[in-house]
């Protein structure tokens, strides 16, 4: 009761688009822990809908760069939760903050970069407090590892292949070289590698892309961590190539029973994997929910445009490019980051942010499209026509 008061209290009648609008830009401290306060409620919602335990819980966190003097904040009170032996997919165009987000979850920011603010819940520790690298060599790699979008990044490539593998177990493991090498000859087998003993002794260079990122995730799942995240890992892959990486990641990520985070630019990528997903924009999570959620019901302007922007077998029109650019986030827009592109926007998204509304247990959007008051907008007809096909050809399996 007291929170939707606040929601009332601080956009008036504003969201009528005829009406001039006066919002309060700023909420008293008060009001703004009440709107902190309805906002993580509205994020933990979903709990009974999640399989397995609440792992790691990313709150309002923020992330600053500071860029030759300029500060560009790249994340501003992103929240969101993964859960035990989930696949959550956050999707959103390049720059809207995927990486910098989850590079948090494991102390890899940039040297420039800082959080500024919010909290990292994991095993009962904030991660976000951490200040020395020992802490976060207990989590890096070894409860939280990470694989990127070119596997050279990852790997030396004057090492051969086993030896910098059987190097992580050793030092995660204290194992002796026979046994590690044991093992790698193993995980290499585990994750698709033909003959593991010769390739043992190869460089990098003589490996494919594939196959490349094929070793980078051996080597991340070598610790078996809890948590695997996966930033573009196929984007620099041919098609073909590519949906073999994912079916290898899908197939690990059930027998290992890991939380995958799989982040990607590409829609169409999310069907094939993800039980939910979380769409990202100037910084921010814009929407939430299980896959179906996102690709039946979606209700956020952005995930509209993301959707009409993927291609699909049976596309005949013309695609949409989403049009325009995302904000520079050196002086990021007071109201809904996206509105200068939204054909939607009402006067209150150039003026003040939306909070989260819940759609469903398991899905929710910032879009004050969803406020009671606002104008009834129909789901443009490119989205209604792409859900049709999906119904018809079974689903996102
Ligand atoms: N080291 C850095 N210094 C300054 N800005 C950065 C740095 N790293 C990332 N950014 C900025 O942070 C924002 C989010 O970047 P990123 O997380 O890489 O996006 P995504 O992964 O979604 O493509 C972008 O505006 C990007 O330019
Ligand atoms: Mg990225």
């Amino acid at each position: 009761m007291k929170k939707d008061k606040i929601i009332e209290k601080n956009i008036e009648a504003a969201v009528d688009a005829e009406e001039t609008v006066t919002a309060e830009t700023e909420a008293t401290p008060s009001e703004a822990d009440m709107m902190r306060e309805y906002e993580s409620e509205i994020i933990a919602q979903s709990r009974d809908h999640h399989n397995g335990p609440l792992l790691l819980s990313a709150r309002d966190v923020c992330v600053k760069f500071n860029l030759r003097g300029q500060i560009l904040t790249a994340i501003r009170k992103a929240s969101l939760d993964v859960y035990e032996g989930e696949t959550l997919a956050i999707v959103g165009e390049s720059g809207s903050g995927k990486s910098v987000f989850t590079k948090t979850f494991i102390g890899m920011l940039d040297k420039n970069g800082t959080i500024d603010g919010g909290e990292l819940f994991f095993h009962g520790e904030d991660m976000a407090k951490y200040d020395t690298e020992a802490q976060w060599l207990k989590v890096r790699g070894k409860k939280i590892a990470m694989v990127f979008q070119d596997p050279m990044t990852s790997l030396n490539p004057v090492r051969t292949i086993g030896e910098q593998i059987a190097e992580v177990i050793m030092w995660h493991f204290g194992k002796s070289h026979d046994e590690a090498k044991k093992e790698t000859i193993e995980l290499l087998r585990k994750v698709g590698i033909h003959d593991p003993e010769a390739r043992y002794k190869q460089y990098p260079g003589e490996f494919s892309g594939g196959m490349r990122q094929r070793v980078v995730i051996a080597t991340a799942i070598a610790c078996r961590p809890e948590i695997l995240i996966c930033d573009e890992p196929t984007t620099a892959l041919d098609v073909t190539v590519q949906a073999q990486v994912l079916d290898l990641i899908k197939s690990l990520q059930k027998e290992l029973k890991m939380s995958v985070v799989f982040i990607t630019h590409d829609l169409g990528v999310v069907a094939n994997v993800a039980d939910w997903v979380a769409v990202m924009y100037a910084g921010k999570i814009v929407e939430y929910g299980t896959a179906d959620d996102i690709f039946y019901d979606p209700r956020h302007p952005y995930t509209w445009a993301l959707l009409s922007s993927m291609p699909d077998l049976e596309t005949t029109e013309k695609l949409d490019a989403i049009p325009g650019s995302p904000p520079n986030m050196v002086c990021p827009p007071v109201g809904d980051a996206f509105a200068e592109r939204n054909k939607y926007a009402m006067r209150i998204d150039f003026e003040m942010q939306p909070p989260q509304f819940a759609v469903s247990d398991t899905h929710w959007a910032a879009t004050w499209l969803l406020h009671p008051d606002a104008p009834k907008v129909e789901v443009p007809k490119i989205i209604t026509d792409r859900i049709e096909r999906m119904r018809k050809a079974g689903g996102n399996d």
